[in-house]
């Protein structure tokens, strides 16, 4: 209902300027505008009341509500932008990050001194055309002896003795177990060469000591061709030892015997450290021991699928913790597994 009092315009202005100028949130200019400008808010009543006036008031109090409701919405817009810009800026500082903290440290890691070595040393083997190959961990009796011509009762056994899951799957204690499998699956039933190195953990029940662990990490090499000779393995490893270890590396073969080749041989380095005048790493014998290799035996190639009348290949394996003890001057072995961060954080 309008009163007369409702239609003194300037009052009517006064309260509503102070109305928004109150308004300091954008719910209260919200209400502001649904109390004063909304289509029933004041100023539509006011135009509603023109009727109850005076005949000849009418056209001027018209034209002054219109410039009052003209006035007030521009006023609100104003407002309104104010009242945004004011909200934004409360908000931005609310959610401000302050991006010039340091962050929080991230440590780095770093690899395992044995990784490092074994990249180093099949980095070697791939830059002369050797693939990597990957077999299981846990193998059976066959694959890791049978196979390998080392049946049951084979003495040879003895010095490999290893943790057994059942009667037929063992922890492999050597990588030579993946020959007859990179045979068998590379080799196209004995028709194709072959010519990868297998990396792995391998297994065995040993007394742990300094030198000795009962986990250790060998790499494996394995080339199958139609005319391979021992000279081809020489001239392997020699190569191999003078790529990791400078052009003027040399290597010794001594006879040996494995199961698995025919013939066999130790093969040893040059001391790295005293260049073969003796020293307390090579007991003063001027030599390393570096790996045992030799020519696949037939009766392996045969079990690869390969015809041992056609057929050759030698084969090679050493350990890597001896080279890594070597390498970094570490003195105990059971300090490669024993997850000390002192030890391992010298090698970031
Ligand atoms: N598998 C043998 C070992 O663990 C090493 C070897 C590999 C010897 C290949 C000859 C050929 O002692």
């Amino acid at each position: 209902m309008t009163t007369p009092d409702d239609l003194d315009l300037a009052a009517q202005q006064s309260t509503a300027l102070g109305a928004l100028d109150a308004a300091d949130s954008s719910e209260a200019l919200e209400a502001f505008y649904r109390a004063w400008l909304a289509p029933s808010g004041v100023t539509t009543r006011l135009k509603r009341g023109i009727g109850r006036l005076p005949a000849e008031q009418r056209a001027a109090f018209g034209k002054d509500v219109n410039a009052l409701h003209t006035e007030l919405e521009s006023r609100f817009h104003q407002r309104r932008e104010v009242i945004k810009t004011r909200e934004l800026a409360a908000r931005i500082a609310a959610e401000a990050r302050d991006v010039t903290l340091p962050s929080r440290p991230r440590p780095a890691g770093a690899y395992h001194p044995v990784t490092l070595v074994m990249r180093e040393v099949l980095d070697v083997f791939q830059r002369m055309g050797f693939s990597v190959f990957e077999s299981p961990h846990v193998e059976t009796d066959d694959y890791n002896f049978g196979l390998l011509n080392m049946p049951a009762d084979h003495p040879a056994r003895d010095m490999q003795d290893t943790f057994y899951l059942d009667g037929e799957r063992l922890l492999r204690t050597h990588t030579s177990a993946g020959q007859i499998r990179a045979m068998r699956e590379l080799g196209a039933s004995g028709t194709k060469p072959v010519r990868v190195v297998l990396p792995g953990l391998c297994y065995r029940n040993e007394n742990i000591t300094t030198r000795s662990e009962i986990q250790f990490h060998q790499v494996e090499g394995l080339l199958v061709g139609r005319s391979v000779r021992m000279s081809d393995l020489k001239g392997v490893l020699l190569q191999y030892a003078r790529l990791l270890f400078g052009p003027e590396q040399r290597v010794r073969l001594r006879g040996s015997y494995f199961p698995f080749t025919e013939p066999s041989v130790e093969v040893d380095i040059r001391c790295t450290l005293c260049a073969g005048n003796g020293c307390r790493v090579c007991k003063q014998t001027g030599w390393l021991e570096l790996l045992g290799a030799g020519m696949v035996h037939p009766v392996v190639l045969a079990n690869g699928g390969y015809d041992p009348a056609e057929w050759r290949g030698f084969a090679f394996g050493m350990g890597i913790e001896r080279t890594v003890l070597q390498r970094y001057d570490i003195h105990d072995i059971r300090y490669l597994f024993g997850n000390d961060l002192r030890l391992l954080q010298q090698f970031r």
